[in-house]
């Protein structure tokens, strides 16, 4: 066991720091997650019950939205939106390799072509300068492109005044995959508004969670939305057993709707102090690492805090020491989508993705949520600069 001079607590290899602490922040919430489950369990209406309804006006309301649609999952959500944009087989979509696979899953799943591109090195989120290069890319290879996804990574919005002018001098439509960067901003823009479409996830350790899968997308264009709306159950008519289109089972749970509408009401503080806790680390760590960069008229919600460690330092090894004094470390990513097998045969950007290659050499994301104590984040940092400063030495 190992303690810190700033911290009573004592972690080890054995007793690890919880990566992301959900159980703090059911704690403060409970009785009233309790009393909203058991609402449901009184009233029975398990499928699209009306805290489905409920819970779609309040996203509305809070990213500003005309049209909030809730879904079974985050890729659920990029799907349907696919769906209504009329994606067709053998369309091109351009999409960072730095990310999730379910931001180019969704692409095959249709029969669609993801057409890897590159980020940028300090936001690690898709960099517009490089748009072009992904598209020249498609045309020699005969591929009609027809939409951008960019990735929220880790909470920052993607540059998107830049990517929708790409996009509208280029004729695409903008899917934002906001899975991880609900309730940020970006120009004083909420995510949920800065694109034709939005797909966001409420996978248990996302900003905001529910408890199972969930997810939801976000439109101003009411067609789109009612073709997602109705893709989600089948591709509903009007009348229930009346098909309109091909579709899917992709609702949200009744249950999940419930517990959302109570963590909803502790996000804004949630937000505020993921913003808090981001600063800290920053400040104890910005001279050893290379944190994300926040771009100046960006907001983050921080899914996740992730810096890049000096280039030459063996990341194994600063995981395995960080983990024998109790801190967890996590890596996303270890590798481009573009570099697992299952997506070798799609193309990727003219000029190669350098930028991607060296951020899955040297990134590192630490223990971190909107209820971690300064205690504990201390014992992270004072731990995290001795064991840079040992493996400077040795
Ligand atoms: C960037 C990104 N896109 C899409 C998804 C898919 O969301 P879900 O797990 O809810 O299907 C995730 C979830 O981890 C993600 O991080």
């Amino acid at each position: 066991m190992i303690k810190s001079a700033s911290s009573s607590a004592s972690y080890s290899a054995e007793n690890m720091i919880p990566f992301i602490d959900l159980a703090a922040q059911q704690k403060r919430i409970r009785p009233d997650v309790d009393k909203a489950i058991q609402a449901v369990l009184d009233h029975g209406m398990y499928i699209m019950g009306p805290e489905v309804q409920t819970l779609e006006d309040q996203l509305a309301a809070f990213t500003g939205a005309k049209h909030a649609v809730s879904t079974s999952s985050g890729t659920d959500a990029l799907i349907l939106c696919l769906m209504a944009l009329g994606l067709k087989p053998g369309d091109g979509v351009i999409v960072p390799s730095f990310s999730f696979a379910a931001s180019a899953e969704v692409m095959p799943c249709l029969g669609a072509i993801p057409i890897f591109a590159e980020v940028n090195p300090h936001s690690f989120t898709l960099d517009p300068a490089r748009l072009n290069d992904a598209l020249a890319t498609a045309n020699t290879a005969g591929i009609n492109v027809v939409g951008i996804i960019p990735v929220g990574l880790f909470g920052q919005p993607s540059d998107m005044t830049a990517i929708n002018q790409f996009a509208d001098q280029h004729h695409l439509w903008v899917l934002d995959d906001a899975a991880q960067s609900l309730g940020a901003k970006r120009e004083g823009q909420q995510v949920g508004q800065m694109a034709k479409a939005t797909a966001t996830s409420f996978f248990p350790a996302k900003p905001l969670g529910c408890y199972g899968d969930g997810g939801a997308l976000f439109t101003d264009d009411d067609g789109l939305a009612e073709i997602a709306k109705s893709a989600r159950v089948h591709g509903m008519g009007k009348n229930r057993y009346d098909y309109e289109r091909i579709g899917m089972t992709a609702r949200m749970d009744t249950m999940q709707a419930a517990v959302l509408l109570e963590k909803l009401k502790l996000f804004p503080e949630e937000l505020q102090r993921r913003q808090a806790k981001a600063d800290r680390y920053n400040s104890a760590l910005k001279d050893i690492v290379s944190p994300q960069h926040l771009a100046h008229d960006a907001t983050s919600s921080w899914a996740q805090y992730c810096f890049l460690l000096p280039a030459g330092v063996d990341r194994d090894m600063v995981q395995e020491q960080l983990k024998s004094v109790g801190i967890p470390s996590v890596v996303y990513y270890k590798m481009g989508i573009h570099e697992h097998a299952p997506y070798a045969r799609y193309p990727v950007a003219q000029g190669g993705l350098p930028v991607t290659a060296d951020l899955c050499q040297r990134i590192l994301s630490l223990p971190f949520h909107a209820w971690i104590d300064d205690d504990t984040q201390d014992y992270i940092t004072d731990h995290f600069i001795r064991i840079m400063r040992d493996l400077d030495q040795a």
